[in-house]
């Protein structure tokens, strides 16, 4: 099968490229700039040697001091390489070309016109317009490289070797702005590097349950399930290969929505799964008492859950052969902890919580089967396996639940409350068949009381607000704008039969400069 080897430069595009190359059928895995050709080797699944390699754009200038250099040994690995901005200025600079920074710098769409025949612009008309991203440019072509399309101010926008294996592009293909930038990905991948374009991802289980069996043996595996697609889907899987060597634990915090512990757990009994569910938001609320404060309420959290957690499969672990532990974790997951390395890392804005500690503390090998796939693409292998809807199709939840929607103190009485409020709005927006084409949507119950009347009376009640977000990745979101209609039978729905809140508000703000949950 073919295997595109994608080096990150640090483009925001990264990512998108490893899309295209999937979307055409062909599998793709994303490495960081500093990847030796040993690390290439090791890196791939077996039986998917790289057909090609990318080279990604990236922040930097490559004149710079420090300026992020891949090993220079990548251009003899003999593999087609198509070097994409950065990419294309890297392979120049080490070819033996000079790049220049600043002059007629080109950013936005821009039209190019070719040069000459190119097996990347095959069947492409002579002048077509593309997405520029980078102030440097290609002054002097490397030995034995021609220029294959030009600006208008004459800049090179694209060249490649005279032997037709290296090639690099100004512009960026894998953007949508940039005209026939599809067909040129199609080139390089299907006439140059030879594609055949079979990846599928009913193959993909095929070959990952096969995988897995020969991993596990006859060992156990345990599994920390939160009712997520991620973990879910995981679990699946494994299950398929391994049937009962598979235990899973569910660690129910108390912090769930309206009855989605049970829903849950009926739907793992549906795939079969064996999960030791444990109750254990007794001991979470307790711990919450009094707490207020957004970053010790995750601590709290976290911190117990892994407690939980170590407890729960210390059992399991005396009583059968465990050497792994599954988790579920995704290729977006992976390829926020690589990119540049040299800089400091972003500021924590939230301690997320998730079992990243566990498997150090357990002394167990990492099972990880989901981790060079994308979420649409989890949630396909999801559906292959049988994975309700319920859980396939689930908005994003947060690790530490409803305790970052439940502001101030976390009591009993006010979880139930915003639990009854979320259940009306969640209903209303299936009603109105929105809940599935918005990202994330939940009410978040606010420590603010303000007078109303209600008949006769006047009551002294908290504020609910309610919340809607479009989103990709949840790095970036914007309100949704939930027709008023809609809104307002929520609101009214939600101040006649939820006792504690007589003021419903809405949430307009975007990410940035909000974040998407309010702690
Ligand atoms: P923010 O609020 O930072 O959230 O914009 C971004 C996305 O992450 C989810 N989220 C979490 N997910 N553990 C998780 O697994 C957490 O602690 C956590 N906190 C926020 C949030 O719902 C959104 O989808």
């Amino acid at each position: 099968m073919d295997n595109i080897v994608i080096i990150d430069c640090g483009s925001q595009f990264t990512q998108l490229i490893a899309r295209r190359v999937r979307e055409m059928k062909i599998h793709s895995m994303v490495l960081p700039w500093d990847v030796s050709v040993e690390r290439i080797r090791e890196s791939v699944p077996p039986g998917l040697m790289p057909s090609g390699l990318i080279i990604s754009g990236g922040p930097d200038s490559v004149n710079d001091e420090g300026a992020i250099a891949i090993h220079e040994d990548i251009f003899d690995m003999d593999l087609p390489i198509l070097g994409v901005c950065y990419g294309m200025q890297l392979l120049a600079k080490f070819r033996g070309g000079s790049v220049i920074s600043g002059e007629n710098s080109e950013y936005g769409t821009t039209p190019i016109r070719r040069e000459r025949q190119s097996r990347l612009f095959a069947d492409l008309p002579e002048s077509f317009e593309v997405v520029m991203s980078h102030g440097d440019r290609v002054e002097r072509l490397p030995p034995k490289f021609h220029a294959t399309a030009f600006t208008k101010h004459g800049v090179t926008a694209a060249m490649e070797s005279d032997d037709e294996r290296l090639f690099g592009l100004q512009f960026h293909p894998e953007v949508a702005h940039t005209q026939h930038g599809s067909e040129i990905l199609r080139h390089f991948l299907f006439d140059v590097c030879g594609c055949s374009g079979d990846w599928n991802l009913g193959n993909w289980v095929t070959r990952s349950v096969g995988e897995i069996r020969e991993q596990v043996g006859d060992r156990y595996v345990i599994c920390g399930l939160s009712g997520g697609v991620d973990s879910s889907v995981a679990a699946a899987l494994v299950h398929r290969a391994i049937g009962p060597q598979l235990e899973c634990i569910f660690v129910d915090h108390g912090l769930m929505r309206l009855n989605e512990a049970q829903q849950v757990l009926d739907s793992y009994a549906g795939l079969g799964l064996s999960v030791h569910h444990v109750d254990a938001a007794g001991l979470f609320l307790g711990r919450l008492k009094g707490v207020t404060d957004p970053e010790k309420k995750r601590k709290i959290i976290g911190e117990l859950f892994i407690r939980v957690f170590d407890e729960e499969a210390k059992k399991l672990r005396t009583a059968t052969s465990v050497d792994w532990l599954l988790q579920g974790t995704i290729y977006p997951d992976v390829i926020e902890s690589g990119g540049r390395k040299d800089k400091k890392g972003s500021v924590v804005i939230k301690s997320h919580h998730n079992v990243g500690g566990l498997p150090e503390r357990m002394k167990l090998k990492l099972l990880e089967p989901l981790r060079d796939l994308f979420k649409d693409e989890v949630r396909e292998i999801g559906r292959i396996m049988g994975v309700p809807d319920a859980i396939v199709d689930r908005q994003p939840f947060p690790g530490p639940g409803l305790a970052v929607r439940c502001l101030g103190e976390i009591t009993r009485e006010r979880l139930d409350t915003l639990r009854a409020a979320d259940a009306i709005f969640r209903e209303e927006l299936a009603r109105a068949n929105l809940y599935e084409k918005i990202w994330q949507s939940f009410c978040v119950l606010l420590p603010v009381r303000t007078v109303g009347v209600m008949g006769d009376g006047r009551t002294y009640r908290e504020v609910l607000a309610l919340r809607a977000v479009d989103s990709s990745d949840a790095m970036t979101a914007d309100w949704f704008r939930i027709p008023a209609d809609v809104i307002d039978v929520v609101s009214k729905r939600i101040c006649n039969e939820v006792r504690g809140i007589n003021r419903v508000v809405m949430d307009v703000t975007s990410k940035p400069p909000a974040t998407i949950e309010w702690e």
